[in-house]
């Protein structure tokens, strides 16, 4: 592993080998089907690992759906916030589940995605908007004001009672609390009930924390087992982050250490292209190493200014050529890596459950020009 050229992402298929045999367990106990939500993390390479265990992916775009249908196989289910006639002419041939924002989306697509021409069986669903959610961003809230995710008037639901075969509720993110799960559920099959006894499946979404250590997982089966039981519906969960949580770092090394007041590390990657939700979401990143005395900003090697990951107290003191490993970069990370600044692209390693490591993706001044 020394050997290895910073920057890069690492994956370790035993910290998601961890998650997937949480969600094997549940699954055994409630029936409760697992698709992958590729918008959080499409690493392909580690797919033949987690298709053991997950019943297929869940998409946003139609990219997605054929990564999915290509790489995963198994169900490949998309929600499209708005699908264009293109999108539906190759969807046809390879979705098993598709999603509709609105009502009139779905009326448009329906024949065609139920003609012969399609795919065989392509089951339809419409996305609901509950109006409560539990997320502690507003930027990544679909229940936000005016929000335009899923339906949100229960009167539009009425015509399609009987014509279309599911529904998806997406209304976590990040959500660490089964209470607050749990009551919104409760608050959904009261407000929806009607509406789910004539649907096959439903799907809760992601966003949903159920792969950190202490999550109560015996309630959170008897939860799930209690509602699919009660609509006599299917049920569907599609999580990205915590499907992978805990599997991914951002390997880099100090280039330079400069000092205003305070000294900042600055390392080979940098936030706005390798690490953007930190800067979206205006977080720090988690750094893996014991804490202690040493102070430093560690900032990244790009011209913007706010390229800061954060500033950390360390047990050792840094200098040129130090590695620095930032924690949780599988998640909305490498999906959302860019050029900015033409910076070296981090390679993609994965550290594979027989404890080989493997470089899948090196990156040059090839793929900068191409992209
Ligand atoms: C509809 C839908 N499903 C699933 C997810 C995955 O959420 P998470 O990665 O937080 O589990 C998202 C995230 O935005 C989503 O919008």
């Amino acid at each position: 592993m020394n050997k290895l050229k910073t920057p890069y992402y690492l994956i370790d298929e035993a910290a998601i080998l961890k998650n997937m045999k949480k969600i094997e367990h549940i699954y055994l106990e409630t029936d409760v089907r697992f698709v992958l939500a590729l918008k959080c993390f499409s690493v392909w390479q580690v797919f033949d690992l987690m298709k053991k265990y997950m019943n297929g992916t869940t998409s946003s775009s139609l990219f997605e759906a054929k990564l999915g249908y290509e790489k995963f196989g198994k169900d490949t289910q998309i929600f499209s916030t708005a699908y264009s006639d293109r999108d539906i002419a190759e969807l046809k041939k390879i979705a098993d589940k598709v999603i509709f924002n609105s009502v009139a989306q779905f009326e448009k697509y329906r024949e065609v995605l139920r003609s012969d021409s399609a795919k065989k069986g392509i089951s339809l669903g419409i996305r609901i908007n509950p109006h409560i959610s539990n997320s502690p961003f507003d930027l990544a809230d679909p229940a936000r004001k005016y929000s335009r995710l899923g339906v949100s008037s229960i009167k539009e639901l009425t015509p399609l009672v009987g014509r279309v075969d599911g529904a998806m509720f997406h209304y976590n993110c990040e959500n660490e609390s089964f209470e607050s799960f749990s009551k919104s559920l409760d608050f959904i099959s009261d407000k929806y009930g009607k509406f789910l006894q004539k649907v096959r499946w439903v799907s809760l979404g992601g966003g949903i924390s159920w792969s950190k250590d202490g999550y109560p997982i015996k309630k959170f089966c008897d939860k799930l087992k209690a509602f699919g039981e009660k609509f006599c519906v299917g049920v569907y969960l599609e999580p990205g982050e915590a499907a992978i949580a805990g599997a991914g770092e951002l390997v880099c090394s100090v280039l330079d250490i400069v000092k205003n007041v305070k000294k900042t590390a600055i390392v080979d990657a940098s936030v706005e292209p390798h690490m953007l939700d930190m800067l979206i979401y205006r977080q720090n990143a988690k750094i893996n190493e014991p804490a202690g005395q040493h102070e430093y900003i560690i900032g990244g090697r790009s011209c913007l200014a706010g390229d800061v990951f954060g500033t950390y107290k360390l047990k050792r003191e840094l200098s040129v050529g130090s590695v620095v490993r930032f924690a949780d970069a599988a998640g909305y990370t490498m999906v959302k890596k860019n050029w900015f600044n033409g910076l070296q692209m981090p390679s993609i390693v994965i550290k594979r459950l027989n404890g080989k490591v493997e470089v899948v993706r090196e990156y040059d001044y090839k793929d900068f020009i191409n992209s």
